[in-house]
């Protein structure tokens, strides 16, 4: 492995790597704007120069091969001026409005002017007032803190291939604009947002909302597909603000997809359902969780006494993680060793939207056409605990019981069961009794209102995804674990935690002992908490 020398330390690089990320890699940061991992390499903003021994002339570290042997020098009088150069150059016409900036607090160019910068401005003229552009649907661009590191334009010709962006006008006219009537609508938009290291490129959803440093962040997966996109959860207070990209080299790389960016918004539904019901007299009325769930197992196991084994179902969500419907399979089964497991609905697209390098056709993204995501992972429960399974169809393409032949078998004998939502919409299909089996005794868990929900005989009030732990299988077969990253809101109850008082389990629900339990097949991919080159476009302390 190639050693390069920087700064009088000795760095291990890969061959054919340049200077800045073998020092981003090593820990060792460099000042960089327009250099992103993800995107080609234009070396435009020129503060990442550095000293190279035996070169005449300070050369961009992000596009320098390394070389073994090679000495750098980041630190170097010639290369300090340099960068301090380059701030007060960028400054010129930057407005000092940080105070009202939604990127203060992870600005690239606020962080470097404090490393870097002058205190004193020496620029006495007025500075240009470049418009701010309605750029997108999310998407609102301040062009006069913008400072043509063309980041984003690389991004929407090499990874969305949509190439709305371009930079208009030459000097200091330059701007960065979109053609006439093609907005920044593409479904990777959001992205143009994370890549811009200043606060030219802003989130409509996520303006003016909160300040960065009160956010906290919590590992996750979107809930929004079967793709497993890695993300952070950006929340404060039980608040969910926003949702960025989490560095996975084998999922996402950097980028996640706006269904993704913006799945958060059902969580904070006012329609929540937030109380446990059940029915009596023909209405539902409120209970405590406690007495609902009571009811709903000695029911249940009142239907197994009169009409004997195999009368039970339970509809295992592709929203529930792993080890929330093996704890319900389980459970259910301690009542109704026959009961059948039914995987609910899983809606899918036509095909999956697949995005490709503008510049050389390869593919770039690719959203699935499968819109949950998690139907692999509980196809994958209910194979390990084997016995009576049925797909949605199957299910629903039986006659209920009532209407069953004498004698009948199989899912047509079926009397009740236990049906789990979580879906980020009304996932509940018009054609909604007949479906779900009128006449039998439903216990339904839910977070969002629905006939279902109003026709259930008892109904549990559950978590949404980001208000549990737990693990999702995508469709490549890779079972990635999240956590929780806010409670859920009053009333409600998280899933593993019923069943765990339905197997009469004490504590809490707790995913990981759950998972450990599960045994091999349920194994997580581990994905480092920061990845060095997720660290590559984050400014590091120095
Ligand atoms: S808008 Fe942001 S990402 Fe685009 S060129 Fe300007 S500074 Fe760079
Ligand atoms: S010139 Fe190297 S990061 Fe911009």
């Amino acid at each position: 492995m190639p050693k390069i020398n920087v700064d009088g330390n000795e760095i291990d690089a890969k061959p054919g790597q340049m200077i800045l990320q073998a020092c981003l890699d090593a820990g060792m940061p460099l000042p960089h704007y327009c250099y992103h991992p993800g995107l080609s390499i234009p070396a435009s903003c020129r503060i990442c120069l550095v000293e190279v021994e035996g070169l005449p002339k300070l050369v961009p570290s992000c596009q320098t091969p390394i070389r073994d042997g090679m000495v750098v020098h980041s630190n170097s009088s010639k290369a300090i001026a340099n960068q301090k150069q380059v701030m007060e150059y960028l400054l010129i016409n930057h407005p000092l409005d940080c105070p009202v900036c939604d990127q203060a607090g992870e600005c690239l160019l606020q962080d470097y002017s404090y490393q870097y910068g002058r205190s004193q401005s020496r620029f006495e003229e007025d500075k240009i007032k470049n418009p701010k552009k309605d750029v997108g649907e999310n998407v609102m661009l301040y062009s006069d803190r913008c400072i043509m590191c063309t980041r984003c334009v690389r991004f929407t010709r090499e990874v969305s291939g949509t190439s709305e962006l371009f930079v208009e006008g030459r000097g200091h006219r330059e701007e960065i604009a979109i053609f006439p009537g093609r907005p920044v609508n593409n479904k990777l938009a959001g992205n143009v947002v994370d890549l811009c290291p200043v606060g030219a490129l802003l989130d409509k959803d996520f303006l003016f909302k909160q300040r960065v440093w009160l956010l906290k962040e919590t590992p996750s997966i979107s809930p929004a597909d079967a793709g497993g996109e890695n993300i952070w959860i950006h929340h404060n207070e039980g608040l969910i603000y926003r949702i960025k990209p989490r560095y996975n080299a084998e999922v996402n790389q950097w980028w996640i997809s706006d269904d993704t960016r913006y799945c958060y918004k059902p969580v904070h539904e006012t329609k929540r359902l937030r109380a446990a019901r059940r029915a009596q007299y023909g209405t539902q009325v409120d209970t405590a969780p406690q007495h609902a769930l009571e009811q709903a197992t000695r029911e249940l196991t009142n239907l197994v006494s009169t009409n004997g084994p195999g009368s039970l179902y339970a509809m295992l969500s592709p929203m529930m993680a792993c080890e929330e419907a093996w704890l319900l399979a389980t459970a259910i089964r301690q009542i109704d060793p026959q009961a059948v497991l039914v995987l609910g609905p899983v809606p899918t697209a036509a095909s999956d939207e697949v995005f490709k390098n503008s510049l050389t056709g390869k593919e770039t993204f690719r959203i699935k056409a499968e819109k949950v995501p998690n139907a692999a992972g509980v196809r994958r429960v209910m194979q390990v605990l084997g016995g009576p399974t049925a797909t949605f169809e199957e299910f629903t393409a039986a006659k209920p019981a009532g209407k069953a032949a004498a004698g009948a078998t199989g899912l047509a004998k079926l009397k009740g069961g236990w049906i789990v939502g979580g879906y980020l919409s009304n996932w509940v299909p018009a054609e909604m009794p007949a479906l779900f089996r009128a006449g039998n005794y439903r216990v339904v868990q839910d977070i969002l209102p629905s006939g279902l929900s109003d026709a259930a005989d008892v109904l549990i009030p559950g978590a949404a995804w980001a208000e549990k732990d737990g693990s999702w299988e995508n469709h490549a077969g890779k079972i990635q674990a999240f956590a929780a990253a806010i409670a859920p809101p009053e009333g409600a109850v998280r899933e593993g935690d019923v069943y765990y008082k339905m197997l009469g389990r004490t504590g809490l629900y707790n995913a990981e002992v759950v998972r450990r339990e599960m045994g091999e097949p349920f194994a997580v991919v581990k994905v480092p908490e920061r990845d060095a080159k997720e660290a590559a476009f984050e400014f590091v302390e120095l």
